[in-house]
C-alpha cells in the first residue's frame, strides 16, 4: 500500500502535469484544485491513525471550503485531479484507482438506504464527466470515460466511453 507520501507526490505531479504551472506564477496559490484533495489524504491519514474525529473535523473543512464531500474512509489511490471541486461526493466504500479525474457535480454512492455498503469502484485513469452519478456495487474498468450528467448503474468495461441514462457504451477510447 502507498504511503501518504507517495499519494500526495503523485496528486501534486497530476496537478502540475494538468495546470502546466510556471515557477514564477505566485497566482497558482489561489488555484482551489490541489487543496482538497490534500485534505482528502490527511482526513484519510488521521483516520488510519484512530484519530476518526480530526479526520471528520478535516472532512467537515473540505467541504465547507471546497464543496467536497468526500468520505474519509474512501480508498483512494495517488493522482487524484479535481479539476472544479465543488458538488464532489465520495461515500466511504468507494474506491477509486491512480490518475482518475473526477469533475464538479459527481457521485460516487449507494443505490439507496437498504445498499448502504455498497459503493462503486473505479479502476485507473478514469475519468468522469461533470454531474456524472455512479451508483451501486459496480465497476468502472481502467481507463473508461462517463460522460456529462450520466447515471451508470452497471459495470463499465476498459476504455469504454459510456453517456446517457442509464448510462451505455457510445464508443470505445483509444490509449496509446
Ligand atoms: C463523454 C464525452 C467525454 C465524449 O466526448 P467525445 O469522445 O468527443 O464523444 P462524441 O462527442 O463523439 O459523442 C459520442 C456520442 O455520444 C453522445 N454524447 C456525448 N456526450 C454525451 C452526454 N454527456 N450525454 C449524452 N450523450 C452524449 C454524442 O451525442 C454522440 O452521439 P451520436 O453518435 O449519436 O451523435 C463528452 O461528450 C462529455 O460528456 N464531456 C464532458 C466533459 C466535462 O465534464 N466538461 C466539463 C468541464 S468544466
Amino acid at each position: 500500500m502507498k504511503t501518504f507520501f507517495q499519494k500526495i507526490k503523485e496528486d501534486i505531479a497530476i496537478y502540475k502535469n494538468k495546470e502546466t504551472i510556471s515557477k514564477k506564477d505566485l497566482l497558482h496559490v489561489f488555484n482551489p484544485r490541489l487543496y482538497p484533495v490534500i485534505l482528502v489524504r490527511v482526513a484519510s491519514l488521521l483516520s488510519q491513525y484512530h484519530l476518526g474525529v480530526l479526520g471528520k473535523i478535516v472532512s467537515f473543512l473540505n467541504f465547507v471550503l471546497f464543496g467536497c464531500d468526500i468520505a474519509r474512509k474512501a480508498k483512494i489511490d495517488g493522482g487524484l485531479y479535481l479539476p472544479h471541486t465543488s458538488g464532489v461526493v465520495i461515500g466511504e466504500f468507494a474506491t477509486i484507482g491512480r490518475n482518475c479525474i473526477i469533475h464538479q457535480g459527481v457521485t460516487l454512492g449507494d443505490r439507496g438506504e437498504e445498499y448502504e455498503d455498497a459503493n462503486p469502484t473505479i479502476g485507473d485513469f478514469v475519468e468522469i464527466c461533470t454531474g456524472a452519478k455512479i451508483l451501486g456495487k459496480i465497476t468502472l474498468d481502467d481507463y473508461s470515460i462517463v460522460g456529462a450528467n450520466s447515471v451508470v448503474l452497471k459495470d463499465v468495461q476498459r476504455c469504454a466511453v459510456v453517456v446517457g441514462i442509464p448510462a451505455k457504451v457510445v464508443k470505445y477510447r483509444e490509449v496509446i
